[in-house]
């Protein structure tokens, strides 16, 4: 099946209440374990790939591998784009093939993010490719900010309504308590934060750092109106421990497929349970 934009698994995700999993993929064993899982599981899909997994794999090679896995199935899939801070990349992802792509200019002040967010919609939307967008500050676990420090960059949520208005993006991504990483504690979700802002902006809700957050504040999260959610680091783990816990098993072998091969397990095995729990499953 040909790639589908960010837009086509949301808004029935939106009316259906439940998530898309957008998961991170830098080479080809991770673009597979994602759409194989999808397809096992009868699910919608995102996959994405940061600028580091851009330098990394190098731009056609990640095109090439997720229109290569999402031809050989009929679920739909989204390529998109993470975190492009760079508005040149942004232009040469939509370029190349990507579907959807995430501009993030969360860094810079807010008439700025706008002013080039605006920019990126005007341009995606003439070939057809979506758009999210992130407002707020979302942390890395290894910013080591605390959770009082960690606040002043949470979502304003009157600012998300006038932000989506402004720039017309088909997603948001929020800060309300999620960070990039491994967590060290359990993280705490501003709920009451994330219903104002859905309500105020009315699109669907980005949740980044989604690795390592209970089922159950991810179920309350999507039952608030969350319906793309972002795993990167559980991958990282489920692939890095199975090639790990193989040489244990097997420290003279040299043949990398005999690592490689339970390691995509491992992985299939986490990214189908995230499907299941963010209810998507079945609905492809
Ligand atoms: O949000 C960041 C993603 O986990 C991608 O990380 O920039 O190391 O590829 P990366
Ligand atoms: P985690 O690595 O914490 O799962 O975050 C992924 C992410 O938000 C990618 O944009
Ligand atoms: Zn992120």
């Amino acid at each position: 099946m040909n790639l589908v934009t960010l837009k086509e698994v949301l808004e029935p995700a939106e009316k259906g209440g439940y998530a898309v999993g957008a998961f991170n993929a830098n080479n080809m064993e991770i673009v597979q374990a994602i759409i194989e899982s999808a397809a096992e599981e009868r699910s919608p899909v995102i996959l994405q790939a940061s600028q580091g997994a851009i330098r990394y794999a190098g731009l056609d090679f990640i095109v090439s591998l997720v229109k290569t896995a999402a031809g050989g199935t009929d679920v739909p899939v989204v390529l998109h784009l993470d975190h492009g801070t760079d508005f040149d990349q942004v232009v040469r992802c939509i370029h190349s093939g990507f579907s959807s792509v995430m501009f993030d200019g969360s860094q810079l002040p807010y008439e700025e993010n706008v002013a080039t967010t605006v920019r990126v919609v005007e341009i995606a939307r003439i070939v057809g490719v979506t758009v999210e967008a992130e407002l707020g500050k979302i942390a890395g676990t290894e910013d080591d900010i605390s959770v009082d420090e960690q606040e002043a960059f949470f979502t304003d949520p009157q600012e998300a309504q006038r932000f989506v208005k402004e720039t017309n993006v088909d997603a948001l991504a929020v800060a309300i308590g999620t960070a990039h990483g491994p967590y060290k504690g359990e993280p705490k979700l501003d709920f009451p934060r994330l219903k104002q802002i859905k309500e105020l902006a009315s699109i669907p809700i980005v949740l980044h750092g989604a690795s390592g957050v209970p089922d159950e504040a991810i179920r309350q999260a999507v039952s608030l109106g969350v319906n793309k959610i972002n795993i990167d680091t559980d991958i990282r783990r489920a692939f890095t421990d199975g090639i790990k816990d193989y040489i244990k098993k097997d420290p003279d072998n040299i043949d990398p497929r005999k690592m490689f091969a339970p390691a995509k397990e491992d992985m299939k095995k986490i990214i189908k349970e995230k499907m299941r729990l963010f209810g998507s499953s079945g609905k492809a």
